[in-house]
């Protein structure tokens, strides 16, 4: 494990990890997302062991990153210009695009489909990795398959010690959510996964119509051929952990009642109880031990908590963890996606009749 400055990183290290990505060997490096698994996307065995040590199914496809725009034609073909114009407005940064693949893609990449992911990350440590490897980076989210995404090299090393060649500890990474990905090769485009830019951030910027399936939201899952990843269970600890939409009820006040009902439900049952809760609501949960994620004011900060509070709670040992849920707007989408995911229940808020405001 070598120590990076995130923001300018030492010459000496990135070439240390080159060297190793140049033989084969797996890095994990910070993006401005998550950590990644890195591997010379064009070297067949490397990228064939990043499934090996990651457990993961051999049909869910990676990302492939670039470090300039410049490099999206060597990666994918038949590329409409309003991608161009779109990238060149949210690139580097946490979009990721799915367009047609070149042939210059391995089908180790993209698990023997014809489309590809890409992005340009925008964390210095990301950018000049590519840069010196002078080849597209193929990399995964760097946890085993079905954890909880990492955020830091800590989180890498807890998934992967023992089975890749270096992590480069860059510290907290920026967003704490994956990229938001796009499926652009249909009309409408559709999202895959909602992540740190909104959905409604993207139609303006490319000012276009986005779709918006069930399974973005984490609702259902997708057919193999929309997005592979979809249907596999993500994020989730390994304790029971419930998750409690708002849906259903109109005041903040009745939502945070039926919560507190249901956790002393549990502690009847004398169950040792977690909750997942907003900076805002945390003190209101007297007996339970209180994962606070950040501001219901600022999903931002929740996005970037998140999934270190789904690793903690296994570390609590507890025999239930319940989690509050957020609003579902620009990054919040990204924030219910993964809590729906990561949860073994999901429980609509049911307000008593008289509790209900009118409208
Ligand atoms: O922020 C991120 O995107 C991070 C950092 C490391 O860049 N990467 C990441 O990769 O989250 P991963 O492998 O954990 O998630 C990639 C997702 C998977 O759900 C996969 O199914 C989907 O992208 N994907 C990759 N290629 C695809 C394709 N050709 N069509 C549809 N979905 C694709
Ligand atoms: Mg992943």
């Amino acid at each position: 494990m070598l120590k990076v400055d995130p923001i300018n990183p030492g010459k000496e290290v990135i070439d240390e990890a080159v060297e190793v990505l140049r033989k084969g060997g797996l890095v994990a490096f910070p993006t401005e997302t998550v950590y990644g698994l890195g591997a010379d996307s064009l070297n067949k065995d490397a990228v064939k062991r990043i499934y090996d040590v990651k457990g993961r199914p051999p049909d869910n496809p990676l990302i492939l990153h670039i470090s300039d725009l410049s490099e999206l034609e060597v990666v994918a073909r038949d590329v409409p210009s309003f991608v161009y114009e779109l990238a060149s407005k949210v690139w580097p940064g946490p979009v990721t695009f799915v367009l047609r693949k070149s042939d210059l893609v391995l089908p180790e990449v993209t698990a023997g489909l014809s489309t590809v992911a890409v992005r340009c990350p925008a964390h210095p440590v990301a950018l000049t990795l590519i840069k010196g490897l002078g080849k597209p980076i193929a990399a995964p989210s760097a946890n085993l398959s079905g954890r909880p995404s990492p955020t830091t090299a800590d989180h890498v090393i807890k998934d992967l010690a023992g089975r890749i060649e270096m992590i480069l500890d860059g510290g907290d990474t920026f967003f704490g959510v994956e990229s938001t990905i796009i499926n652009l090769t249909t009309d409408p485009p559709v999202l895959l996964r909602p992540g740190p830019v909104g959905v409604e951030d993207l139609e303006k910027l490319a000012n276009l119509r986005i779709l918006v399936p069930a399974f973005a939201k984490g609702l259902e899952e997708a057919g193999i051929a929309l997005s592979p990843g979809t249907k596999y269970r993500h994020y989730s600890p390994q304790t029971t952990l419930i998750l409690i939409e708002a849906g259903q009820c109109l005041t903040q006040a009745t939502y945070l009642e039926y919560v507190k009902s249901l956790i002393n439900e549990y502690l009847k049952k004398n169950f040792k109880v977690a909750v997942m809760c907003s900076r805002e609501t945390c003190s209101e949960y007297e007996n339970a031990i209180s994962l606070e994620i950040g501001s219901k004011n600022n999903l931002y900060e929740v996005a970037k908590n998140l999934f270190k509070k789904l690793r903690e709670i296994d570390e609590l040992k507890v025999d239930v963890a319940v989690s509050e849920s957020f609003e579902e707007r620009g990054v919040g989408l990204a924030i219910m996606n993964r809590l729906r995911k990561a949860s073994s229940k999901i429980i609509s808020c049911v307000p008593h009749i008289k509790d209900r405001k009118l409208p």
